[in-house]
């Protein structure tokens, strides 16, 4: 019962929102007939085009040092824009924009205005500063260590793992066929919004903490409602599921918006079963945290706009470009109705004060940023059959004369809003122009100039003098760049280099751990001694368990891909690197250390002999490892004692950092102490993997003073990682026990600092690797995946 009447409400709401929309698209309408849009916008472009088209003298030639820089070349970029003088007016259109669409606001408010010229002050300040400080060519938030450093600016460390942890899990559950990259920038995207919104409602008045809350929130909210951008429209959109499980799924949905309340899933018919747990537990936390998130007052709106927006995304959805005979209200009323509701939607999450006349302007601003959409969308969108107002007049337009031509009502909308909603002010016309003319000119850029100019041919015919206009504008008229579109492109550059790098990482991996595997086991030589032949049998125990093998592939990836030595005359130090890392393994496991029964899956090798068996396999592996070391043969012999020996102090240090940990059982370590326990129990293990390639390589001085400072704060990420699993993870994958340092009552990260303190101390270090990083003279992608594999490995 309940159920019907909340969706007696709701369709009610809809009704009402459709009336408003029917009525904006009969105006809308009636310009594009009578054309009075063409004179309007005529005389609007006249003024608009003073500031936009500049005259180039032959002065222009000599100046040529300072070209307009690649926009992908983002310090560079805005460095240009800043000495040409471009960068007030580039802000000012920037932050105007974003003000009239996301935050509905008219520029002509004196108080909006106030509010506009403090961010851009901010900005700009932050800019010029971050431009003559980086070196890098990205900007430092779009990289996890530039996000956490901020975050300990903020106080927020713990929200800001939280949800880097939950943006690798989406992008993990991201299907096959589904636009990962697509989707992680959109929720990115929500997320920076909804923190940027809360920073700026906030002044100096807010104590620090109630800062730290908000921004809490704020990114917690920008998740929670940027999720329902992947996990429901492109999902939707997407054809991954079939019909049923869409019907389904679409039912659930709206029994959440309608009731409240997110249904069980129960029983799903389809194959994406293990998904759509996944989907539906992260949405009904989204949910719930959104609920109550709320002022009461915002909440009726969200749930309202939320049905209004999904109900008409329903009703575009099912729509089949083969039907030759929609009506123009049928293509434009849903389109009007999503658009208008998800910007209205957006801004009851973050609870933003309403001032008048909001709610009109948010409503009619809408179709302006769908219809600019579907335009750059169009190819994609005709290859995928979707029906959009311009992949169905590209369609039907030479059988259906009276369907209404979606670029002509673009710039209907154009001078609807610039006149009927702004009131002919000229801030309005000016950014809405500005916007206007680089949509066209990236579209140009993008699909190159045949392309366009068919298109152009199909859906700017109409009127061929405004055309002629317009196309002058698009080829001559400058400034009109927005900062938005630069982070966009920067953000996409960014996430498709870093998948790719994330690939190959993987892939590299895979292979040299491969090629490593078939070189470690031990031969036994015809005719030993049946004494030896045992013990070499215990090494080989010990070698051919579940390994990861990080320490030789680290060598191999530097050795060979960075300082091009010959990959086989390297393979002894590989073997040397892996024996006596497994001979530390199996010392440490030992009843005298961690009595651990169980390693790399499979039983511990005092286990299966005894411990003096274990001890002397130990020991045989160490003096195995510096035999293979003495046989580099094809390296000059004075290196290859310097590594020997440089060999020898780094298994001093491993003893004694094997010894320290025992030795502080029970005791309450302070972070120093533990710190440096760490470095020398498994750090310098990582130090010697980096640093002899480089030694065989004769690289300088100063690059392995920056690959040791590197090592050092991997060596204690790894290690609290390994403690942290110790806690958290799962045995069987580990294939080792877990809760054996609670166990043994040892001292390690987590136990000191508490889960919530461990980690922050392995993000810190996470950070101080990556910045040691950029001390190399060298770019080394790998370096930077194995730090996320680190930090993220469940094994
Ligand atoms: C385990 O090292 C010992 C520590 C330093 C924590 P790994 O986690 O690299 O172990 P394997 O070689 O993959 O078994
Ligand atoms: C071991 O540290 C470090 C070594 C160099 C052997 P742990 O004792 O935490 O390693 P696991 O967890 O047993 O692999
Ligand atoms: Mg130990
Ligand atoms: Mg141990
Ligand atoms: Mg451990």
């Amino acid at each position: 019962m309940h159920y019907m009447n909340e969706k007696l409400q709701a369709n009610t709401g809809y009704r009402l929102a459709e009336r408003k929309a029917i009525q904006y698209f009969a105006s809308l309408y009636d310009q594009v007939m009578d054309k009075t849009y063409v004179t309007k916008l005529t005389e609007d472009i006249q003024i608009w085009k003073r500031n936009h088209i500049h005259h180039s003298s032959w002065l222009s030639f000599f100046s040529r040092g300072k070209r307009k820089p690649d926009s992908r070349d983002y310090y560079r970029y805005i460095q240009w824009l800043s000495y040409t003088g471009k960068l007030d007016d580039y802000l000012d259109r920037s932050v105007s924009y974003i003000y009239m669409r996301d935050l509905g606001k008219a520029l002509d408010s004196a108080d909006t205005q106030t509010r506009i010229q403090r961010v851009i002050a901010d900005v700009k300040r932050y800019l010029l500063q971050s431009t003559s400080a980086n070196r890098s060519d990205q900007p430092e938030f779009m990289n996890v260590a530039g996000v956490y450093r901020w975050s300990q600016k903020e106080g927020i460390e713990a929200t800001v793992i939280w949800v880097i942890n939950k943006l690798g899990s989406v992008s993990s559950h991201i299907p096959e066929g589904m636009d990962a990259e697509q989707a992680q920038r959109k929720l990115i995207k929500i997320i920076i919004g909804v923190i940027l919104h809360v920073m700026e409602e906030m002044d100096d008045a807010v104590s620090p903490d109630e800062r730290s809350r908000r921004l809490d929130e704020a990114i917690r909210l920008g998740y929670s409602y940027g999720l329902t951008y992947p996990f429901i429209d492109d999902l939707l959109d997407s054809r991954l599921l079939t019909v049923q499980e869409k019907e389904q799924y679409s039912h659930m949905i709206r029994t959440a918006l309608l009731t409240g309340s997110v249904p069980e899933l129960g029983d799903w018919t389809g194959n994406h079963m293990q998904l759509i747990q996944y989907i539906h537990s992260e949405l009904s936390d989204a949910f719930e945290y959104i609920k109550d998130h709320q002022r009461p007052d915002t909440q009726q709106t969200f749930f309202e706009q939320s049905y209004v927006f999904f109900h008409s995304q329903d009703i575009d959805r099912v729509k089949d470009l083969t039907r030759a005979n929609y009506t123009n209200e049928e293509l434009y009323i849903p389109v009007i109705l999503k658009s208008a509701s998800s910007r209205l939607i957006a801004r009851s999450v973050i609870g933003a004060p309403e001032d008048e006349g909001f709610e009109q302007r948010t409503f009619f601003y809408g179709i302006y940023n769908q219809l600019a959409d579907d335009f750059a969308d169009m190819v994609d969108d005709m290859r995928e059959g979707a029906v959009t107002p311009y992949t169905y007049y590209l369609k039907y337009h030479l059988q259906r004369s009276d369907l209404i031509n979606p670029f002509e009502l673009y710039w209907g909308v154009i001078s609807y809003l610039i006149h009927n909603v702004y009131n002919s002010d000229a801030r309005a016309r000016e950014v809405i122009l500005d916007r206007a003319m680089n949509g066209l000119k990236r579209y140009k850029e993008r699909v190159g100039v045949e392309k366009y100019d068919e298109m152009m041919g199909i859906f700017a015919s109409g009127h061929p003098e405004f055309n002629r206009l317009i196309q002058k504008m698009v080829q001559k008229a400058d400034d009109v760049d927005f900062f938005d579109k630069l982070l966009r492109d920067q953000m996409i550059t960014h996430l498709k280099n870093d998948s790719k790098e994330k690939e190959d990482f993987f892939n590299t991996i895979k292979i040299v751990r491969e090629q490593i595997n078939h070189q470690l086991k031990i031969t036994k030589p015809h005719g030993i001694p049946a004494m030896k032949e045992q013990l070499i049998d215990a090494a080989n125990y010990s070698l051919e368990g579940n390994g990861k093998r990080i320490r030789p592939i680290l060598t191999w990836v530097m050795g060979v891909n960075e300082y091009g030595l010959d990959a086989s005359a390297i393979v002894p130090l590989l073997r040397s690197l892996e024996y006596m890392h497994t001979a530390s393994l199996i010392f440490d496991d030992l009843p005298s250390q961690d009595n651990a029964s169980t390693r790399r899956g499979r039983q511990t090798l005092h286990q299966v002999h005894n411990s003096a068996t274990a001890e002397l396999t130990g020991l045989y592996l160490i003096q195995k490892a510096i035999g293979e070391q003495s046989s580099l043969d094809q390296f000059n012999a004075e290196t290859v004692l310097a590594l020997i020996q440089y060999s020898a102090q780094k298994a001093e240090d491993m003893c004694m950092g094997q010894a320290m940990d025992l030795d502080s059982k029970g005791k309450a370590l302070t972070l120093e102490q533990l710190n440096m326990v760490c470095f020398y129990k498994t750090g310098v293990a990582f130090e010697a993997c980096l640093v002899m390639p480089a030694m065989l390589a004769q690289a300088k001085e100063s690059e392995i003073a920056a690959l040791k400072k590197f090592a050092y704060h991997m060596g204690i990420a790894f290690q609290v990682k390994d403690d942290l699993l110790d806690v958290e993870g799962d045995m069987l994958l580990l294939g080792k026990p877990v809760g054996q340092d609670f166990d043994n009552n040892n001292s390690n990260f987590v136990s000191i600092l508490g889960h919530e303190g461990a980690c922050k101390e392995m993000w810190e270090h996470y950070c101080l690797a990556m910045e040691a990083l950029e001390q190399l003279p060298r770019n080394i992608a790998f370096l930077k995946h194995l730090m996320n594999y680190i930090v993220n490995r469940d094994r």
